[in-house]
C-alpha cells in the first residue's frame, strides 16, 4: 500500500510536467485528487491493511494528499489569465512586438501635398462638412437648375442643408473671412450620393486650393500644378490640359495625368482611357470673388480642386476606390 501510494505521488509528478494550461490541470487535479480519483480509489484498500499498520498508512496518505494540492494548487497560481505557464518563462527570449499602426495611405498623401505647397506659402485650412446650399453652391455661381444640384449627386439634408459635395465650399468663405491677398488649400471630405464602383465612391477626399492676389493669370497656376504634382510623384508626370466647364471658373480646365496604374495602357481605373481626370481648376470666376467680398476689377486668382483619393490610388496602384474605405486591415497594411 505503501509502494502504491509513492508510485503515485511520483506519477503525479510526472504528469503535472506536461501541464500548462488550467483546463488540464483542473482535470489532472480530479484524476487525483477528486472524490472518485485515484487516491480516493486507492485508499478504500485501507480496510485490508492490518490494523497496527493503519495510522502509519493513514499518515503517509496525508502527506501525499498535501504535496499534490501543494503542487497543483502551485501550478494553479503560475498559469496566468492568457492560459500560458510561466513555469518555463526564458527570459532570453525576445519580447513580444507591440502592435503600432500607421497612418492611413490618404493620410501620408495630405501630409506630402501639405508640405509642398506650404513651401509655396500656402496656408492649410478646415471647414465644416455639413454645409449650406448657399456656401456649396449659390455663392459659387452654381444656378439652381445645374445637375450638380441635382438629387442624384447631392445628399440633402433637412432645412435645404447638404453633405458638402465638394471642398469648393470653403472658396467663399474663407475670402469672406480673410480677404485679399489670400492663399490656402483645403484638404478634406467630400460626399456624393452615387452608386460606387471601381472609381467612385460616397466619400472621398479633395483638396481645394485657392490663390488670389494682384495680377494673378494661367502661367501661374501651370506652375504651381507643376510643382506639386512632381512633388507628391518625385519623377515627372505626363499631363494634358483640357478645357472644362465649372460655373464658378473662367476660363476653366480638366488636368489629367496619364493613368499611373497601366502607365496609360486602359484599365478599370481609367476606365481603359489611359488617362485620370485628376485636376479641375480654372481662373476664378469674378462673381465668386464678388460674394467672397473681394473686388474683381482690383483682384484675380485660381483655384483648383484636387482628387485626393484618385491621387492615392494612382500614387500607390489602388484599383478599387473602396479598399481605401474598407477598414481591411490586410490592405491598409501595405502602404
Ligand atoms: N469642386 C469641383 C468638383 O468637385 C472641382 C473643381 C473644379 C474645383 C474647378 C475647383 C475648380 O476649384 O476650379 O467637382
Amino acid at each position: 500500500m505503501e509502494a502504491k501510494l509513492k508510485k503515485l505521488l511520483s506519477q503525479a509528478k510526472e504528469e503535472v510536467k506536461e501541464i500548462k494550461d488550467s483546463q488540464l490541470l483542473s482535470d489532472l487535479k480530479n484524476k487525483y485528487l477528486g472524490r472518485k480519483g485515484d487516491l480516493a480509489v486507492l485508499l478504500k484498500d485501507i480496510k485490508n491493511v492490518a490494523t497496527e499498520e493503519r495510522p502509519v498508512i493513514g499518515q503517509i496518505a496525508n502527506e501525499v494528499k498535501k504535496e499534490l494540492t501543494h503542487i497543483f494548487d502551485k501550478l494553479e497560481h503560475s498559469i496566468n489569465n492568457d492560459g500560458s505557464s510561466d513555469l518555463d518563462f526564458d527570459p532570453t527570449m525576445p519580447g513580444l512586438r507591440r502592435e503600432l499602426g500607421h497612418l492611413h495611405p490618404n493620410t501620408q498623401v495630405q501630409a506630402e501635398i501639405e508640405k509642398a505647397f506650404a513651401q509655396m506659402g500656402f496656408t492649410v485650412f478646415d471647414g465644416p462638412e455639413l454645409e449650406s446650399e448657399y456656401y456649396n453652391f449659390t455663392a459659387l455661381n452654381i444656378p439652381e437648375d445645374h445637375p450638380a444640384r441635382d438629387t442624384q449627386d447631392t445628399f440633402w439634408l433637412e432645412d435645404n442643408n447638404v453633405l458638402r459635395t465638394h471642398t469648393s465650399n470653403l472658396q467663399v468663405r474663407m475670402l469672406e473671412k480673410y480677404g485679399a491677398p489670400f492663399r490656402g488649400i483645403f484638404p478634406g471630405r467630400a460626399f456624393r450620393n452615387e452608386s460606387t464602383d471601381a472609381s467612385h465612391d460616397h466619400t472621398f477626399y479633395q483638396l481645394e486650393g485657392l490663390l488670389v492676389d494682384k495680377n494673378i493669370n494661367i502661367g501661374h497656376l501651370i506652375a504651381v500644378m507643376k510643382s506639386l504634382l512632381s512633388a507628391v510623384f518625385q519623377a515627372e508626370v505626363t499631363v494634358r490640359l483640357r478645357p472644362g466647364f465649372f460655373p464658378f471658373v473662367e476660363p476653366g480646365f480638366e488636368m489629367d495625368i496619364k493613368c499611373l496604374v497601366c502607365d496609360g495602357l486602359g484599365c478599370p481605373v481609367c476606365k481603359q482611357s489611359g488617362w485620370v481626370e485628376l485636376m479641375p481648376c480654372g481662373m476664378v470666376h469674378p462673381k465668386v470673388l464678388e460674394n467672397g467680398g473681394v473686388n474683381p476689377q482690383e483682384y484675380s486668382g485660381f483655384a483648383f480642386g484636387l482628387g485626393l483619393t484618385r491621387l492615392v490610388m494612382m500614387k500607390y496602384k489602388i484599383n478599387d476606390i473602396r479598399l481605401l474605405q474598407s477598414g481591411d486591415l490586410r490592405f491598409l497594411r501595405q502602404f
